[in-house]
């Protein structure tokens, strides 16, 4: 045999790079997420790229759901026929190709005008979970008829009158024919978040001169808000008046969208409810108790993409905790920080079911636009693929029995003395 090798090396030639179709080109322009969101930030006013990429304070917790991944190591296996790998997962009765979905996200607009709309197509496409949500730019009902086999809705606590407008929009995701109705209970007061306070994304919004002039120097940002309209709450628009205009919406979202689900509430939504419901921001094993001894069907671990609070713990860290006190009666999903297949593979190896990302098909939409979406999806699930043939786990139920080193997991869990004080009155 020669020494100059003809033979491909397997490795990246297994990426499909080779040619010069569109997907060769993506591949090799963009091979991580990281590529796209770099791209994103060039494409984008930071008014909208900060809104997204932000967190609340210094954006520490963002940076520990990151760092958090990155850190858990997982033992390959050798040895083993690898040709087969099936990353097909069952969520609440649907099967979906992969253990990954979209997260509700509002204010997409900014990022990418009409990015809800890429979204949801290209989670049909795949057959992923895509969440619709309440303060989405696209209205509830146009989404479920973009992703009618895979949608679900996010709520968020509209408490005035006895829950009027609540108890409407679960009728509304009933008749759109969403799967899934999902909680929001982590946002118990607004979160202090200095990049969008720095950008004037406050309302009434005024922009200033720095921002329309950044908004000019981003053309095909402006071509999508000139083909998709001024981002907006189009979903709430019926309950803020007839003849209500975008602003007075936003002021009926700002006014109206308070406060998280009580567990009070989240039982009375359980009664009104009789598809599958999740609630969305569970950080402790007590919480994730509590949710299934009032009959959700899952529970998301998540820190709100560290939006909410900078201290609380990264979200996959308290994902074996999490786990282990729900066991086999909910299902467990998790979001924050997922950028990877690879991370997709740590989700499922610290115990959650499925994860899901936020940020990430943003950056693909404002990176690429139309099909930045449908690249991200392909892009994780690959990676996936790659990750579990790597380790020797021919399907997602293999992951669990590989070894895995979590250094940040969280182990000491005390009776919570809070929940204690409730309980007892005082
Ligand atoms: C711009 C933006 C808007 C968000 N809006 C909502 C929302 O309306 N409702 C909600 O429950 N979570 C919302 N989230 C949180 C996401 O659902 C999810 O928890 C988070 O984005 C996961 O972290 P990741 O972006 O690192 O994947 C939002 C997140 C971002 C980045």
């Amino acid at each position: 045999m020669s020494s100059s090798s003809a033979t491909p090396v397997p490795g990246n030639a297994g990426w499909g790079v080779s040619g010069n179709s569109r997907e060769a080109w993506l591949k090799r322009n963009f091979p991580t997420v990281e590529d796209l969101r770099r791209r994103a930030q060039r494409r984008v006013p930071s008014l909208g790229y900060d809104t997204v990429a932000g967190g609340t304070g210094s954006d520490l917790a963002v940076l520990r759901n990151a760092a958090a991944l990155d850190a858990i190591q997982i033992v390959p296996r050798y040895g083993v026929d690898r040709d087969e790998i099936s990353t097909e997962v069952t969520l609440f009765g649907r099967s979906y190709a992969a253990p990954v979905g979209i997260a509700p996200m509002g204010l997409q607009g900014v990022m990418w005008p009409g990015a809800e709309r890429h979204l949801a197509r290209a989670a049909q496409q795949a057959r992923i979970p895509y969440t619709a949500g309440t303060v989405s730019g696209v209205a509830l009902e146009e989404l479920a008829a973009l992703a009618p086999d895979v949608v679900w809705f996010q709520l968020y606590r509209l408490a005035a009158n006895d829950h009027a407008v609540g108890i409407d929009l679960v009728r509304r995701a009933k008749d759109a024919g969403v799967h899934v109705l999902v909680l929001t209970l982590d946002t118990p007061s607004r979160a202090k978040r200095p990049r969008e306070l720095r950008n004037g994304l406050v309302l009434p919004f005024r922009p200033s001169l720095r921002t329309m002039l950044q908004v000019t120097m981003c053309p095909g940002w402006l071509w999508a808000l000139a083909t998709q309209g001024r981002p907006g709450f189009p979903t709430l628009a019926r309950y803020a008046g007839q003849n209500a205009s975008k602003r007075d919406i936003a002021g009926f979202a700002q006014r109206e969208v308070r406060g998280g689900f009580t567990w009070q509430e989240v039982a009375r939504y359980r009664d009104l409810w009789k598809g599958p419901l999740v609630v969305k921001g569970v950080m402790h094993p007590a919480d994730a108790e509590i949710a299934v001894s009032l009959g959700v069907d899952g529970v998301q671990v998540s820190n709100h993409g560290g939006r909410q609070f900078e201290a609380a713990p990264a979200a996959i860290d308290v994902v074996p905790a999490v786990a282990a006190a729900v066991g086999r009666r909910a299902t467990v999903l998790f979001d924050g920080g997922v950028r990877s297949g690879l991370d997709l593979m740590r989700a499922r190896a610290a115990g959650a079911d499925a994860a899901l990302a936020g940020r990430t098909f943003l950056y693909g939409v404002a990176a690429l636009g139309d099909g930045g979406a449908d690249y991200v999806t392909q892009l994780l699930i690959e990676e996936l693929r790659v990750a579990m043939r790597q380790a020797g786990a021919h399907a997602l139920p293999d992951i669990a029995s590989l070894v895995v080193r979590h250094p940040g997991a969280m182990q000491d869990w005390p009776a919570p003395p809070a929940l204690a004080r409730a309980e007892s009155g005082r």
